[in-house]
C-alpha cells in the first residue's frame, strides 16, 4: 500500500549562503516530488527552538539554534508517495563527509554543524514541522504530469 506523504525541507543558512537553493530545489523537483509550500525567513529564536526541541539537551543544541538563526532559511514543503524517506535519501546522512556522492550532503557538505538541508524524520515530525512553518497550511494542488510520475 502507497502512502502520499508530505515532508518538510528546509535550506538552512550555509545552503541559502552557498547559492545551493536552486539547485536543491531542481533535484527534488527532478525526482518527481511536487512542491506544495515555499517561503524563505529568517528563523526566530522561538521557532528554531520549537523546530530542535528533540535535540534540548544535546551537547549541539545551542550551537545548532546560533547557525540557524544566523540568517535566512528556504521553508519547503513537498509531496509524493513516501515523501518523507524519498526527501531523506535525496538529502543523505548528517555528516558530509560520510555522505555518499549523489546526495545533497554527500555533493556539498563537510561537517555535521554545516549540512545545508533538514528533512523530517518521520509522518508525527513532518506534521508537527509543517505545522510549525507552513501555519497557514500548504497549496492543494494537483499535477498534470502525475500520471506519468506514477503507475
Ligand atoms: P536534520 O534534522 O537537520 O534533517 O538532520 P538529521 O536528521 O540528519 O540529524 P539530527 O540527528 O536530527 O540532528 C539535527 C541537526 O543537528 C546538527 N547536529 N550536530 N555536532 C553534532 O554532533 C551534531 N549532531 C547533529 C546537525 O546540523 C543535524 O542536521
Ligand atoms: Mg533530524
Amino acid at each position: 500500500m502507497v502512502s502520499m506523504q508530505t515532508t518538510y525541507i528546509m535550506i538552512k543558512p550555509d545552503g541559502v549562503q552557498r547559492g545551493l537553493v536552486g539547485e536543491i530545489i531542481t533535484r527534488f523537483e527532478n525526482k518527481g516530488l511536487r512542491l506544495v509550500g515555499l517561503r524563505q525567513l529568517i528563523p526566530s529564536n522561538k521557532i528554531a527552538e520549537a523546530h530542535y526541541a528533540v535535540h534540548k539537551d544535546r551537547p549541539f543544541y545551542s550551537g545548532l539554534i546560533d547557525f540557524i538563526t544566523s540568517g535566512p532559511v528556504v521553508a519547503m514543503a513537498w509531496t509524493g508517495v513516501e515523501a518523507i524517506k524519498v526527501a531523506r535519501n535525496i538529502i543523505g546522512p548528517t555528516n558530509g563527509r560520510e555522505a555518499a556522492p549523489g546526495t545533497i550532503r554527500g555533493d556539498f557538505a563537510m561537517d555535521i554543524g554545516h549540512n545545508i538541508i533538514h528533512g523530517s524524520d518521520g509522518e508525527e515530525t513532518a506534521k508537527f514541522e509543517l505545522d510549525l512553518w507552513f501555519p497557514d497550511g500548504v497549496a492543494e494542488w494537483q499535477r498534470d504530469a502525475e500520471s506519468h510520475i506514477y503507475e
